[in-house]
């Protein structure tokens, strides 16, 4: 069946080629939380200093929750968009005041956190938690557009829901956070935006656009 063998393909591409970021050593969802929010507007070669530097000095949520702002703010220097560190920080202590120190591990919950939008709350619960969540963000789309030959406009907020429920069709209930990663690493080394890698693509054979001719014209995107 077609799910089936395109998530298969997927993760075990993923467990062959995933890049080694400190990240991926790690199931503690606070440090994933992290590690979401700085790659959120950042590109990964630059947050892996930056992550790690921060891990140093915040090794458990309850050393990031009593910080000093200053401090964080120090820490975050050079990532930029600082409102992503102070929503990080009042969320994680949201996490030690209402939950004992202990991440939610379910969406609900989850997303009522400073900061935390559909796409993170996906990712922590997906890699740290194991849940089959999706985590929509603009590779996933762009990867999803290709392979469904979905053709609604990205730059709509009403598209998201429509890659979502995609997602949610097709994720591997086995290994979701590797089913997601993957996705995300195929959007950032195969699936690029232009002169996508198709050779090289373990789910080229699953890919309407491959298939049709002509993966770099999706995702649309109007101008806005
Ligand atoms: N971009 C955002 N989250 C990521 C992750 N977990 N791995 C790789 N790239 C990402």
């Amino acid at each position: 069946p077609y799910k089936k063998e395109f998530s298969q393909n997927l993760v075990e591409w993923f467990h062959r080629e995933k890049r080694d970021l400190p990240w991926r050593r790690t199931s503690d969802p606070y440090k994933i939380w992290v590690s979401e929010v700085m790659l959120q507007q950042t590109r990964v070669d630059t947050v892996i200093p930056y992550y790690n530097r921060f891990i140093d000095k915040y090794p458990t949520i309850e050393t990031l929750a009593y910080a000093p702002q200053e401090e964080l703010l120090k820490m975050w220097e050079g990532l930029g968009y600082y409102s992503r560190a102070r929503n990080l920080q009042s969320g994680v202590k949201e996490v030690v005041e209402k939950y004992d120190g202990t991440v939610p591990d379910n969406r609900h919950d989850i997303s009522k956190l400073k900061g935390v939008g559909p796409y993170t709350a996906g990712a922590i619960l997906s890699i740290a938690y194991n849940k089959p969540e999706h985590a929509v963000d603009g590779n996933v789309m762009r990867v999803l557009s290709r392979v469904l030959n979905i053709t609604d406009d990205i730059a709509l907020p009403k598209t998201r829901k429509i890659f979502e429920i995609a997602v949610e069709e097709l994720i591997d209930e086995n290994d979701p956070g590797s089913f997601n990663q993957g996705i995300m690493d195929l959007g950032a080394m195969i699936c690029t935006p232009t002169s996508p890698k198709c050779l090289l693509c373990p789910v080229r054979e699953f890919c309407t656009a491959y298939n049709e001719g002509d993966p770099a014209s999706l995702p649309v995107k109007s101008k806005k």
